[in-house]
């Protein structure tokens, strides 16, 4: 079976899917962007949960439970900070994907969204990060027949439009 993939602009936190993604910093331990909006929608727990992780190195990812969420799981990646382009920022924007994916389907995820990672506060410009965004899930989604379906959770319609573009 093939994953379907598709965008929406939404706000990930009220997304009914089995997980959602989250872009953290190292730390796990909160942050603004979709980062703060996670925690605050998930309540306290989920700090707490997190605080026992330790961290979690820029390309890797960790996986939690939602708490209060509709998502059963959330799943937190450390994205790279944009510094060019030149510094594994793409390779590292992989792996964030591909590292969620694995651990989605690890956990009997059949559906899971996920934001933008690095594309805010981190400065990792939209087009790229989509590209890589969608051509990495498409690939490992190949390799977890277990994912039925990934959603590009998009916060503008700007950014949905790119994904729009790239998926058709
Ligand atoms: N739902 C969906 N997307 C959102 C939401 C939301 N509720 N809120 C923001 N976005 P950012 P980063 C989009 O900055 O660049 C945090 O402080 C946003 O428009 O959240 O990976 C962490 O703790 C953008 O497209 O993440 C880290 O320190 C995308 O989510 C740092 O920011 C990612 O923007 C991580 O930076």
């Amino acid at each position: 079976m093939t994953a379907i993939l598709r965008a929406l602009r939404a706000d990930i936190t009220t997304l009914e899917v089995d997980a959602i993604v989250n872009a953290a910093n190292s730390t796990l331990l909160g942050g603004g962007g979709v980062d703060g909006a996670i925690h605050r929608a998930a309540g306290p727990q989920l700090l707490e949960e997190c605080r026992a992780l330790g961290g979690c190195p820029t390309g890797d990812a960790r996986i939690t439970r939602g708490y209060r969420l509709p998502a059963r799981h959330v799943i937190h990646t450390v994205g790279p900070v944009w510094r060019g382009g030149g510094h594994g920022e793409p390779e590292l924007l992989a792996s964030c994907y591909r590292r969620s994916i694995e651990l989605a389907a690890a956990a009997g995820v059949r559906t899971l969204a996920f934001p933008g990672i690095s594309t805010g506060v981190y400065g990792y410009p939209v087009e790229p990060a989509a590209g890589v965004a969608v051509a990495t899930v498409r690939a490992a989604a190949a390799d977890f027949p277990g994912i039925g379906e990934v959603v590009f959770c998009c916060f503008s319609e700007r950014d949905l439009a790119i994904y729009r573009r790239l998926l058709a």
